[in-house]
Order: structure tokens, then C-alpha cells, then sequence
């Protein structure tokens, strides 16, 4: 038996011309959240269908808990649960009924597929809406039904494809909650997100992907090490003295500056104290500041960081 949730080996799938899953390798040890991150079109939807036998690799091989997506499809299958972007579950019935059906779905007997889907909207704070039909569903709640649905198999290995997208603050946290939960009760979780500070709080192991590729892959620690754990954001008064600014800041924190489309300047900042350095320089040289910004670097500043581009949005 393999430790190996997943193992996959150069998938590629094209659209056309476009390659928009380019080589992806992947190994994800069984019981480990690993985070998918990636901006939108980078190619993390199209890998997990492959995965998930929903589209074959045109390219490649992938193993899900040693059993080969292509030849033993239907093995993989009873294996695994799929939540997509969106809730697929019939409008016009209630939360409790779609639930029942999927259980159903899934092989329960009706008595049994009450009781499970009756356990899931409790467990996923939905008791209270369990009759309300779907079209009354908020965002959030649409997201916790369908996450609940694809756990009435209790699945070894989870894909969630950007399960908080769009979510308020406290329902992500909620949903973070459920997600560590599941790990708990022993399954595996490939989680796609284009948050940073997302795969930083669940996931084991970051899988950073752009263009179908690839770009890094490490611990939240070392994805951090190698870009920086804070960024600083400023904007000076004379937009003529940008670029001067710009080199004492690569000088003294020896990371690339970026400038924004504003004038604004961001760089990856390993440690803050070199802040007095450059305030200190930046005075030095008479230049003189509208705003700074320390924070947690932006999903962008790691692409820029990783790839040098920053233009890695869809149509740019
Ligand atoms: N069914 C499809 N037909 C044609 N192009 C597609 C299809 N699905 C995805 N793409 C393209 O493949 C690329 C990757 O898409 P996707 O995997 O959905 O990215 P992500 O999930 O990271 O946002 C994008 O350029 C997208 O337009
Ligand atoms: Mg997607």
C-alpha cells in the first residue's frame, strides 16, 4: 500500500492551443492538506478534473492512492470527493432534499440517507435552513451544502476547488474549520485557492502553479522563506524620484521592487528592521514619502517574486 494520496507524474492538457495544465507533477502523502495555489486560468480546476477521471490527461499519469486514473477508473472514483467551484445541486428543492437524493446517489437506503444528510446540515450549521429550498441560499451557505454533499461518502481524498472563493471572513473561517476537521477524521484534502494567507493557515504542503506550470512547491514556511515573510508597500511625493527610491530599496533589502501602474512601490521583505535603513536613506536623499505599508505579501507579490512576472492574470 502506498503512503501516497496522490502521485502524479507531467499531466498536460490542452485546449486548442492552449496548454492550460503544462507538465504537473504532484506527490501528496495521504492525510496532508496540500494547497493549490494559482490565479485565475492558471490550470488548478483543469488538473483536478484530470485527477478526479472527470477529463483525461492528454499527457501523463496520475495515481490515486496507487490505483492509475486511466486504467482503473472506477476504483479512483469510489476513492474520492469532488466539491466544485459552484453548488450543482437542484434549485428548487430544499438543502434536505438535495442531500437525500445525493445520498441516495451514493448507494444509502432512504431511512439512512435522511439520517446522514440530517448529521452533514448539522455538522455544516445548516439544521436551520435544512428546509429551505436552494434559491434561498446565501453564497456561503450554497458553498457548506455542497462541500456536505460531497462528503455523504466519506471519501478518502477531498478535491475542493476554491471553497472559499467569494466567502465573508467568518464563513472562510468556518469552512477552514471543517476543512482541518476532515483531515482529522483521516481524509486527504487537495485544496485549490488564489489565497496565499488560505494555503498558509491549512495546508502542508503549497503547490504554486502559473500557466499550467508548475512554479514552486514547499512547506507555507519555506514558500514564505523564499519570498519574504512581510512586504513593503510606498508611494513617494515626486513621481520623478520612483526609480531612485526603487534602488535604494533593492539595495538595502536586496529583493526586487516592483512599480505599480500608481507609481506605488512593493518589495518582498524578509525581515522588517531594515525598514529604519531605508527611511533613513530615503531621507538622506530627500525623498519624500505619501504612504507606507507593511503587510503579508499579496498572492501576486509571490508570483513576482517566484516567476519575476507579475503579469500572470488571464489576457495580459
Ligand atoms: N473546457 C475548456 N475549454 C477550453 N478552455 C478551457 C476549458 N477549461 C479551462 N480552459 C482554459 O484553461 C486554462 C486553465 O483554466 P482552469 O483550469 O479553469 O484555471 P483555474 O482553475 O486555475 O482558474 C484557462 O486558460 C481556461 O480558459
Ligand atoms: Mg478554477
Amino acid at each position: 500500500m502506498t503512503n501516497l494520496a496522490i502521485e502524479a507524474q507531467g499531466l498536460v492538457k490542452t485546449f486548442g492551443k492552449n496548454r492550460a495544465v503544462d507538465g504537473v507533477s504532484l506527490n501528496i502523502p495521504t492525510g496532508s492538506i496540500c494547497g493549490v495555489l494559482g490565479p485565475n486560468g492558471a490550470g488548478k480546476t483543469t488538473t483536478i478534473n484530470m485527477l478526479a477521471t472527470l477529463s483525461k490527461p492528454d499527457c501523463g499519469s496520475a495515481k490515486i492512492f496507487g490505483y492509475d486514473i486511466l486504467k482503473e477508473t472506477q476504483k479512483v472514483r469510489q476513492l474520492i470527493g469532488l466539491t466544485g467551484q459552484y453548488a450543482s445541486i437542484d434549485e428548487n428543492l430544499t438543502a434536505m432534499e438535495n442531500l437525500t437524493i445525493f445520498g441516495r446517489l451514493h448507494g444509502y437506503s432512504r431511512k439512512d440517507s435522511k439520517q446522514k444528510a440530517g448529521e452533514l446540515l448539522e455538522e455544516f450549521d445548516l439544521s436551520e435552513a435544512a428546509n429551505k429550498t436552494l434559491s434561498q441560499f446565501s453564497g456561503g451557505m450554497r458553498r457548506r451544502l455542497d462541500l456536505a454533499a460531497s462528503l455523504l461518502s466519506s471519501p478518502p481524498l477531498i478535491f475542493l476547488d476554491e471553497p472559499t472563493t467569494g466567502l465573508d471572513p467568518r464563513t472562510r473561517t468556518q469552512m477552514w474549520t471543517t476543512i482541518r476537521n476532515l483531515v482529522k477524521n483521516g481524509s486527504t484534502v487537495l485544496l485549490t485557492t488564489q489565497y496565499l494567507d488560505e494555503a498558509d493557515q491549512l495546508a502542508d504542503d503549497i503547490v504554486v502553479i502559473d500557466k499550467g506550470r508548475v512554479v514552486a512547491n514547499d512547506t507555507p514556511d519555506g514558500l514564505k522563506k523564499s519570498v519574504g515573510s512581510s512586504s513593503l508597500q510606498l508611494t513617494v511625493k515626486n513621481p520623478d524620484q520612483v526609480k531612485v527610491a526603487a534602488q535604494i530599496i533593492e539595495r538595502i533589502l536586496g529583493s526586487k521592487v516592483q512599480i505599480t501602474e500608481a507609481s506605488e512601490l512593493t518589495a518582498p521583505m524578509a525581515c522588517t528592521e531594515k525598514l529604519t535603513d531605508i527611511l533613513t536613506s530615503l531621507k538622506d536623499t530627500a525623498i519624500e514619502l505619501t504612504s507606507i505599508n507593511v503587510r503579508q505579501p499579496s498572492l501576486d507579490e509571490v508570483f513576482f517574486a517566484l516567476t519575476g512576472n507579475a503579469e500572470n492574470k488571464e489576457g495580459n
